[in-house]
């Protein structure tokens, strides 16, 4: 038996302020997400779960027909409470403005035409988004003791790693020549104020004098918008590094999902953290192998076919987990469900599956029978 991944021990942990799952697109990370969201609210936690994945299941399965970017009680928990959220990144940007520019020139740079391109093109704007809300949500918990715990449902797996690091990209970014090239307290803007450079000349000719004046209102103001950033998304990573934070991979019995949680666990390793376990969603559910049950259905040739397929399949997907996942990493399963997680009874069912927790066997449990 590998050792079995205690979900209701993590959710219980008041230490732990941050669950991040991870994992490749379509095992059911947002399910599970909201599951653990939910479970953990239940069992009287103060929840805010925020999601980056735009798909709209999220919302109809917590009966939020309209989840937005802030956050929004989710109807029908007991026990604790339960938030949620979509991450809304123009949205975030804009707050981000409100809460680090100087007081009297937010209108002035939401108004701008070049925050504007920025705030809707600036590159990996979703994981630096990501970064400030969990930030945001974070110091509004500190502040305010609304929330006990956040719930991250990170994108999709390569870019969910863009999300750890885009806090230390985020100061390369504003080390490296973009931004020094914008910023007036060093780079040619200072030349462009004192009028000094060849550069303000052609910048004008390029782009017109009035662009040039927009540029360098925003430059100037988003400095400090960035020193904000940056203040914030140190905080993440200081958290994120921190026993507070846990990390769970959401996989599938697919053997790319899988390998895909191995490359998780070898890459949160890599940033000095350690995966809390993982999520095996939608696997088959485990059939009876005891001789004495196969004797019985031996004699139904129709559950005898249903129960040869399943043990088939099970038996080939706990060998494919056996193998790709590490000896090291704590293991649950939860089985495809009935039904596809489409509302809240559903989400509460998934949770209590991962709460109850049914581990990953090793060892051959059973006979091959021949047809
Ligand atoms: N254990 C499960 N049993 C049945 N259906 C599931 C299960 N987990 C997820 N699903 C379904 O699989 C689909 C993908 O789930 P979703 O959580 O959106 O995946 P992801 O966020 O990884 O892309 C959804 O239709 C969801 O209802
Ligand atoms: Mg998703």
């Amino acid at each position: 038996m590998r050792r079995l991944f205690e979900v209701g021990e993590l959710l219980g942990d008041r230490d732990v302020r941050v669950v991040v799952t991870c994992g490749t697109g379509g095992v059911g990370k947002t399910s599970v997400s909201a599951a653990l969201a939910v479970a953990a609210a239940e069992s009287g936690r103060k929840v805010v779960l925020v999601t980056v994945d735009p798909a709209k299941r999220l919302a109809t399965a917590l009966g939020l027909e309209g989840l937005g970017g802030e956050p929004q009680p989710v109807p029908g928990i007991t026990g604790g409470s339960l938030d949620a959220l979509m991450l809304d990144m123009t949205a975030t940007f804009d707050d981000a403005v409100r809460s680090h520019a100087p007081k009297n020139r937010v209108d002035e740079v939401l108004r701008n035409p070049f925050y504007k391109a920025l705030s809707t093109s600036f590159s990996g704007t979703q994981d630096y988004m990501a970064t400030e809300k969990l930030g945001q949500l974070y110091e509004q918990a500190q502040a305010t003791g609304r929330w006990d715990l956040i719930v991250v449902d990170t994108p999709p797996s390569r870019s969910a790693l863009d999300f750890l690091d885009a806090p230390a990209r985020l100061d390369r970014l504003a080390e490296g020549p973009v931004l020094q090239l914008l910023a007036p307290s060093s780079g040619p803007l200072k030349l462009i104020s004192a009028g000094l450079s060849q550069v303000t000349w052609v910048i004008s000719k390029v782009i017109g004098s009035k662009a040039l004046s927009d540029l360098q209102v925003f430059a100037s103001a988003f400095e400090t918008v960035m020193g904000g950033f940056r203040r914030r998304a140190a905080v993440v990573r200081t958290l994120l590094s921190s026993p507070a934070a846990a990390f769970v991979i959401v996989a599938s019995p697919r053997k790319a999902a899988l390998d895909e949680a191995r490359f998780f666990v070898g890459q949160l390793r890599d940033r000095g953290t350690t995966a809390r376990g993982v999520v095996v969603n939608r696997v088959s559910p485990a059939v009876p192998l005891a001789p004495e049950a196969e004797e019985s259905l031996l004699l139904e040739p129709e559950a005898y076919a249903w129960w040869r397929a399943s043990w088939v399949t099970w038996r080939a997907q706990r060998a494919r987990m056996v193998k790709a996942l590490p000896t090291s990493l704590p293991v649950t399963l939860a089985q495809t469900l009935e039904r596809e997680v489409t509302d809240l009874d559903v989400v509460r069912e998934l949770g209590s599956l991962l709460v109850d927790g049914a581990g990953l066997a090793e060892e051959d449990e059973g006979p091959v029978v021949d047809v």
